[in-house]
């Protein structure tokens, strides 16, 4: 695959790299996205399941659709987009991932520096002490885990429509994008703010911003450069590239 010069010329003098991703890049792991033919939201309804209300509601309901998809992300593991992004850290003084996923895949291919903006569906935590609680650490035998501090209910570690972003990771991935010469936007639909203002953040304060995708997508217009293509295949040629640059 060629790419184009500038974007070659921007690798060769970049320090600073950000990737902005979602769940397209986690697609070839085996884990749907959210949006489009076969989307989670097509077939699910997010006010049912990703919701406060619903959880006082129904959670042996909502919790019973987090197992499922924890077993799913459990079985998934990392695949070479993943793993080229992890090895960008060998070849870049900072590397930052800024992620709208949950499934943990970033870190197990490596990644050091991650910021989950929508958490991570391996932590949990007690809805009245918020006492915190790893996924393996759970009694699961009895539906909903029940807090041994408070006998409150616990929940995924999850953001749900209508709450607010953790604020400490939003603002590092803000942080991380305001100094980034590249923003890498990997397999996001780019339509969920706030998250959306980091890659934002990045063009506005002067980074180069590469968009990944197998469609065009409504951010595709800000893109400095729209690669069309899977990620898995996309990320490892970009890498292939930069080990050519810096064999010189
Ligand atoms: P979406 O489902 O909205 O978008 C997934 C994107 O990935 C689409 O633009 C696809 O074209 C693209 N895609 C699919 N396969 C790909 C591949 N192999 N390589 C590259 N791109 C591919 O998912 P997100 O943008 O992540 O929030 O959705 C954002 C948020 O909406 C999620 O974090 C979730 C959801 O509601 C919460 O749960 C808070």
């Amino acid at each position: 695959m060629e790419f184009k010069q500038e974007f070659i010329e921007k690798l060769t003098n970049a320090k600073r790299i950000v990737f902005f991703t979602g769940a397209g890049i986690s697609v070839e792991s085996g884990i749907s996205t959210f949006r489009g033919k076969d989307g989670i939201w097509n077939k699910l309804k997010p006010e049912e399941l990703a919701n406060f209300n619903a959880f006082l509601k129904n959670p042996d309901m909502v919790w019973e659709w987090y197992q499922h998809r924890r077993q799913i992300i459990h079985e998934a593991k990392p695949n070479p987009g993943h793993i080229a992004i992890a090895e960008f850290q060998n070849y870049f003084e900072d590397v930052t991932v800024v992620t709208q996923n949950i499934d943990n895949l970033h870190r197990r291919a490596g990644s050091k520096k991650i910021f989950e903006l929508h958490g991570n569906i391996e932590r949990n935590y007690c809805i009245d002490c918020g006492t915190f609680y790893n996924s393996p650490d759970l009694d699961i035998s009895k539906g909903v885990p029940k807090c041994k501090n408070c006998g409150g209910l616990i929940r995924p570690d999850v953001v749900w429509f209508g709450e607010m972003l953790p604020q400490d990771e939003y603002n590092s991935g803000e942080k991380a994008a305001e100094s980034s010469d590249i923003c890498f936007v990997v397999g996001t639909s780019a339509v969920v703010y706030p998250a959306v203002y980091i890659p934002m953040t990045a063009k506005q304060s002067g980074a180069y911003l590469v968009e990944i995708n197998i469609d065009t997508t409504e951010f595709s217009r800000y893109a400095d450069y729209s690669i069309l293509g899977e990620a898995g295949k996309i990320l490892p040629l970009i890498l292939e590239e930069i080990k050519k640059i810096r064999k010189g």
